[in-house]
């Protein structure tokens, strides 16, 4: 059976999730008030405030498992445009940072795992949903936005839970074909001298396309090469984005 846990606290949504995996069953979703030790991409911690939802959805063997992450960026940018029509305007930045406005309102880290022949994938979101501004000025976060600071609307955390679930289980048993142009289209970056961080490696080059199978596509005077974006992060040369 399908179903939404909620708990007061855990260490990671993530890592209650693995810890379980085998005896739960596929697109089993939680979310938590409080995590004690939830993490970002490339190890970075991410500290979980009140106004934040912090969930977490098992996919049992999914298919096209390389461009999940691209989808649940999508599935999450389906579930604002229609709880905040105000905000359809969302765009990505690359692979699945979701953005309103310049400001970062979502991040999402896909940790995937082999059982036997099968790849298992926990996909873990942190959207930012009533927090205010001073908020992300205090804690030194001052691209980060939330849904309420962007749009005056607050709503609760539950209804957007259910929302990006319903929402991401649809995408993830798409194919990225069937989705390409339309991630294509948000994609910020592309167009933009970009820094690709990869461990303490750093190259300057410029984002000019998405490739079918969800690498960013780059080019510098070495000519054009894909990134993929389990190595690296993005980051603007100017600016946020
Ligand atoms: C990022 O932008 O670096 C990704 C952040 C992902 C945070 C979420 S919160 C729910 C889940 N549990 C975690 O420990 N991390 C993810």
């Amino acid at each position: 059976m399908n179903e939404i846990i909620f708990l007061d606290e855990t260490s990671s949504t993530n890592d209650w999730l693995r810890e379980r995996c085998e005896t739960l069953s596929d697109k089993t979703c939680v979310t938590a008030e409080r995590q004690t030790s939830g993490r970002g991409r490339r190890g970075h911690s991410w500290e979980t405030s009140e106004g934040m939802l912090a969930m977490s959805i098992l996919f049992k063997d999914p298919p096209d498992v390389p461009t999940l992450t691209a989808r649940i960026g999508l599935s999450v940018c389906d579930a604002v445009a229609e709880l905040y029509p105000a905000l359809s305007q969302t765009g990505i930045k690359w692979p699945n940072d979701v953005i309103v406005g310049n400001h970062k309102v979502c991040g999402i880290l896909c940790e995937s795992f082999g059982i036997g022949d099968c790849v298992n994938v926990i996909c873990g979101i942190g959207l930012n949903v009533s927090q205010s501004e001073e908020y992300f000025k205090k804690v030194g976060l001052p691209n980060a936005g939330s849904l309420k600071m962007l749009s005056g609307i607050e709503l609760p955390k539950k209804l957007l839970c259910e929302k990006i679930r319903e929402r991401a289980i649809i995408r993830a048993g798409e194919l990225f074909c069937g989705c390409y142009e339309e991630y294509r289209a948000r994609v910020l970056n592309i167009g933009k001298e970009v820094r690709i961080l990869r461990g303490n490696d750093e190259r300057r080059a410029r984002a000019v396309d998405v490739a079918e199978n969800g690498c960013l596509i780059c080019e510098d005077e070495g000519g054009r090469f894909e990134v993929n974006s389990g190595e690296v992060s993005i980051r603007a040369s100017e600016g946020y984005i």
